[in-house]
């Protein structure tokens, strides 16, 4: 993940992020005394909550201000600084879970590989992230609008089919148990400016190259642009798709 993170910006108005991750917790059903990573742990509040279940738990995510943030926000666990590309853990854990995390990691292979590397054979991967089809309406109207003002910024993410991310996890050792792509439309905290603070929280890369003083009047124009779509009921929302799966280590 590229280190441009606004960890307040996060918790304050972002914290639908983990607080809809009740059900994957399920999925994961972590134990008393079990190895955990929680990879992609943000501001560390998910990881917090595996550590109710006696765990121990440890989160990693490669932004620096991500993970001042955890270790301001829960100071007795345990949080890793690492690029999921390229970790290595000392001992192999029981399960290694992540949530919202691994679409920003366009490198999919090599992280597959080291969660591969960092389960027990047996161990369990419990993920969510964005599939197929995500923020498809939020993708198209804000590169109409920024190709329109002249400018190239891309995304940087990756929302992969079930198809081709079951295929990666199998030809890296892995057994895929649930794998499921649904919709989850969801609604942004602000009431005005939820779809701003979303591209100011998550979308800089669509504005590389735009000077600062014409920021302002482009989110205007994608506000504009998606309105009839994405304004429901006096709110702004995302047209979040999630793939979801579990899988276990041969
Ligand atoms: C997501 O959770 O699906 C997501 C968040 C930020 C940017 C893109 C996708």
């Amino acid at each position: 993940m590229p280190d441009k993170w606004d960890s307040s910006l996060y918790d304050d108005r972002h914290s639908f992020v983990w607080k809809s991750a009740g059900d994957l917790l399920e999925l994961l059903d972590a134990k008393a005394g079990e190895e955990i990573l929680d990879i992609g742990c943000g501001t560390g509040h998910l990881t917090a909550k595996i550590a109710e279940s006696g765990a121990q738990v440890t989160g990693l995510d490669s932004s620096t201000s991500m993970i001042a943030q955890a270790r301001q926000n829960f100071p007795k666990l345990k949080f890793l600084l690492a690029d999921v590309r390229n970790f290595m853990l000392d001992e192999p854990c029981d399960a290694v879970f992540s949530n919202a995390a691994l679409h920003w990691v366009q490198e999919a292979e090599a992280a597959v590989q080291c969660i591969g590397a960092a389960l027990r054979p047996g161990g369990r991967f419990v993920m969510e992230m964005g599939g197929k089809g995500n923020v498809a309406c939020i993708m198209a109207g804000v590169e109409e609008v920024i190709r329109g003002a002249g400018f190239s910024g891309q995304n940087v993410w990756y929302f992969p089919s079930i198809g081709e991310y079951t295929t990666l996890l199998e030809a890296h050792g892995f057994e895929v148990h649930l794998a499921q792509n649904f919709a989850r439309w969801t609604k942004l905290e602000h009431p005005e400016r939820g779809l701003r603070e979303w591209l100011e929280m998550f979308g800089g890369s669509y504005f590389e190259g735009v000077p600062g003083p014409a920021r302002g009047e482009i989110e205007h124009r994608i506000e504009e642009r998606l309105r009839s779509s994405l304004w429901v009921d006096g709110q702004w929302h995302a047209d979040y798709r999630r793939l979801r799966i579990v899988a276990s280590k041969r």
